[in-house]
């Protein structure tokens, strides 16, 4: 069994993610802590909660960060155009869920499972990187005592999303995930250059709902304008960024990566833009030097990946 947090800012794609995580019979959600990003952080639990509700999740919602790391940093406007005012594809949502929070923030929540569960949680971080770096800030050994981190986030050899070079977990927070990566743990970033890649039709998602009843039909109707927004890259179909990190946990044999240390750029033009020094390269004394050495997804195997996510969202796939 794999034990995870599952970190997120619902969010469409991160919506795909959760029902995943939650059917997946070799994996134990343990929690889901919110973050802002994709909506204010009340609106993004305010959603986890929604989800949780109507797909009988049963682990507890941490509410988590709702400004930068750097909390002088300049807010900027919610990515209203992807998905929506109410982060769900503006699907009919409650204004309050009549259910609680987890009473601790979100990155108490992260130590406090790390700790009674050591070596054994896998963290999957598919928002900005916020709440994981005050988790490592506040109690630096949890980085010895997780299993792993998987984090949707950043680009390597590919343009970026919300600028040409950064994509938009990493640019929300770049001083967060410049700290996430630079920590001593093993982070696996799957980024933009494998998830631009692995797109999910319309007919695809709807072919699912049919089969799948109620619960994929909500999933289908709160992707509908996410799939809309993707016409200018996509042919009527969305990329499913956040399910390709979840995808990695179970089955980390349908990617390729590479090695080596990380940074982000914080600040001016390139703000949150990803850069790897591949182990093995040499360059002169910099920035990347003395780091710890992470991995970056590189290649995907798409349609092994959607064929996956169908079938744990569908039931298909047995322990
Ligand atoms: C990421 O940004 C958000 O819009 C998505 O939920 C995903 O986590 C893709 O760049
Ligand atoms: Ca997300």
């Amino acid at each position: 069994m794999h034990k995870v947090i599952y970190d997120t800012d619902p969010g469409v794609d991160d919506a795909m993610a959760l029902l995943f995580l939650h059917r997946h019979p070799n994996i134990d959600l343990l929690g889901v802590t919110t973050v802002f990003g994709n909506a204010s952080v009340d609106t993004t639990t305010r959603n986890a909660l929604f989800l949780k509700r109507e797909w009988n999740i049963p682990c507890p919602v941490a509410r988590g960060a709702s400004v930068t790391f750097d909390p002088s940093r300049q807010e900027r406007p919610w990515p209203t155009m992807v998905h929506g005012h109410n982060g769900l594809g503006d699907i009919a949502v409650p204004e309050t869920i009549d259910l609680p929070t987890d009473p601790r923030p979100a990155y108490q929540f992260i130590i406090d499972t790390v700790r009674a569960n050591p070596g054994e949680v896998t963290l999957v971080a598919v928002g900005r990187m916020t709440n994981l770096a005050l988790a490592v800030k506040h109690d630096p050994e949890i980085a010895s005592l997780v299993k792993g981190v998987v984090i949707m986030g950043g680009n390597f050899y590919v343009p970026g999303n919300v600028s040409p070079v950064a994509e938009a977990n990493i640019h929300g927070d770049p001083e967060a995930a410049d700290f996430v990566v630079k920590a001593p743990w093993k982070v696996v970033v799957v980024g933009l250059d494998v998830t631009s890649v692995t797109t999910m039709s319309r007919s695809y998602l709807t072919d699912m709902a049919k089969e799948g009843g109620p619960s994929v039909q909500l999933l289908a109707d709160l992707s509908q304008s996410y799939i809309d927004f993707y016409k200018h890259a996509v042919e009527d179909g969305m990329m499913v960024h956040d399910s390709c990190a979840c995808v990695y946990v179970v089955a980390p044999e349908l990617f390729d990566t590479i090695e080596g240390s990380m940074r982000v750029v914080c600040g001016g033009i390139a703000d949150g833009q990803t850069i790897i020094k591949p182990d093995g390269r040499r360059f002169p004394p910099g920035d990347w030097d003395h780091l710890p050495s992470q991995i970056a997804c590189t290649g995907i195997r798409s349609q092994q990946v959607l064929d996956l996510i169908r079938d744990v969202i569908l039931g298909k796939v047995k322990h």
